[in-house]
């Protein structure tokens, strides 16, 4: 009798990779069939305590082989976000394709800190680089590095920023080796920029905030008070960040006046748009960014409007030599040879060392799909945030917050018969039961000092009979 095969053989085994790798693209392509035909819920919510027992660390010392077991389970406890009535947070239901080569980059692991470990995807990343920041108008001369995550590419950007207009060397003199800095940064930016401002030592005075107007677009002409608040508070103003859009309801500040104003006072002018760059992709919304392409640095999620899993973010200088200044540091173990400042070593200019294939994700599916997919699917979300918006103006019994500038809808549930004062309670406690119910997978924002339900028509499925379901669904529970 043969002796049986050592673990390690069998788990580097190419056949028996094959035959586990067929069945887990049935078993994916089972559900996402399942999911799109909206059959099960979006969420089947239990409470961590749930989770934790019936996912124990009783690891077994030998295989068990029961792959597809454990990973049904996954699978079917899980968020789906391919479910048509997933309207959450901004998370893409990935386009199956991103998800194949997800998978082809884990396991190809071409780690990218430094060329020769990852020669074809650092080309890759080099070049859907130009065609974004081609996309968005910016100049020839634009590029940058792709990174994990908008909040990592806001800081990336924001050190950047610092280097060029601080007027003094605080990466190599730390924070305190000249006046306190500061950004000015609309009141509904994302958190994670007063987290970066933080992240760089400078404090809860490293943002001024610019007040926001009944629209929640930053008010321009709020920005020479702003300014001078900054420095009355003896603060060194290195640059002014807008969003395109905002988080809670996805709202596009004036750019073009922003731009203006960095013009007139010499700071560096970041966008954040980690949501709402990819607007420029569609020839219908295009204008709602207009003068992104004046902007220094842009930051700009792929795992949100274009459909790419989490994480791809793509962070984009003006000038391309400024990412070289983010982390101006030299790990001269990596980075040997005459020239430091070659772009192909991408690990000089990210905040990670080692990083996933991000881009082979985005070029494959802009290769093989073609452009028109990722503009069409821009278009229409913001189409059906429209309709949507109109319909919840014209139901009677609900309230739109602020007509949509992108694919992010608030609006409240406001039923005859209940109290002004009970609104907000019973806009948690709807949003509560259909989450749990698992009908709808919707979030929640506060607005001028009031609980909306927030939406996020996100995934390309969701029509406008799903959103009439919600509202049905929402009198129901109320
Ligand atoms: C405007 C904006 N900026 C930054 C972020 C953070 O991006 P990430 O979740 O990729 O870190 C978000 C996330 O929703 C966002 O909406």
């Amino acid at each position: 009798m043969a002796p049986p095969r050592p673990p390690l053989a069998t788990a580097y085994d190419a056949e028996h990779f094959r035959q586990l790798g067929h069945q887990l693209v049935d078993q994916l392509a089972d559900h996402l069939a399942r999911a799109t035909r909206r059959e099960g819920p979006v969420l089947p919510w239990a409470p961590p305590e749930v989770h934790i027992a019936n996912f124990p660390a009783d690891f077994p010392e030998e295989p068990t082989g029961d792959v597809p077991a454990l990973l049904a389970r996954v699978v079917e406890g899980s968020h789906h976000l391919h479910h048509p009535h997933y309207v959450g947070h901004q998370v893409s239901a990935p386009l199956p394709l991103a998800a194949l080569c997800d998978f082809v980059s884990s396991f190809l692991n071409n780690g990218m800190a430094v060329y020769d470990m990852g020669p074809i995807v650092t080309a890759m990343e080099h070049n859907v680089l130009g065609w974004m920041a081609g996309t968005l108008g910016m100049p020839k001369g634009a590029r940058g590095v792709l990174t994990s995550g908008g909040s990592a590419g806001n800081l990336t950007a924001l050190l950047a920023a610092r280097q060029a207009k601080a007027g003094f060397d605080a990466w190599n003199g730390g924070a305190t080796a000249g006046p306190p800095l500061t950004v000015l940064v609309p009141e509904t930016a994302h958190y994670c920029l007063a987290r970066a401002t933080r992240v760089m030592g400078w404090g809860s005075g490293g943002v001024t905030p610019v007040p926001v107007d009944a629209h929640y677009r930053l008010r321009p002409e709020a920005l020479e008070d702003a300014l001078a608040t900054a420095r009355r508070a003896g603060r060194h103003p290195i640059a002014v960040v807008a969003s395109a859009g905002s988080t809670a309801t996805g709202a596009f500040d004036p750019l073009e006046a922003v731009a203006d104003f960095c013009a007139k006072h010499g700071l560096w002018f970041h966008v954040d748009g980690a949501h709402g760059a990819s607007t420029a992709l569609s020839p219908r919304y295009r204008h709602r960014v207009k003068g992104i392409e004046r902007a220094d640095s842009v930051v700009w999620d792929a795992h949100k409007m274009m459909m790419m899993p989490a994480l791809i973010t793509a962070v984009l200088f003006r000038e391309g030599q400024r990412s070289f200044d983010a982390f101006a540091q030299e790990a001269s173990y990596l980075f040997t040879g005459q020239d430091t400042r070659s772009w192909h070593d991408v690990a000089m200019r990210t905040l990670e060392c080692t990083k996933e294939m991000m881009a082979l994700k985005l070029y494959t599916c802009l290769k093989v799909l073609g452009t028109r997919i990722f503009a069409d699917a821009v278009t229409a979300s913001f189409d059906l945030a429209r309709r949507f918006a109109e319909r919840l103006e014209t139901a009677g019994d609900f309230e739109l917050a602020v007509s949509p500038d992108c694919n992010i809808v608030c609006f409240r549930h406001t039923p005859e018969g209940v109290p002004p004062g009970e609104l907000d309670a019973l806009q948690v406690r709807l949003r509560e039961s259909l989450v749990r119910g698992g009908d709808f997978y919707l979030v929640q924002t506060m607005l001028g000092g009031k609980v909306w339900l927030r939406t996020t028509l996100i995934n390309p499925l969701t029509t406008d009979e799903d959103l009439e379901t919600l509202l049905e669904s929402l009198r129901r529970a109320a």
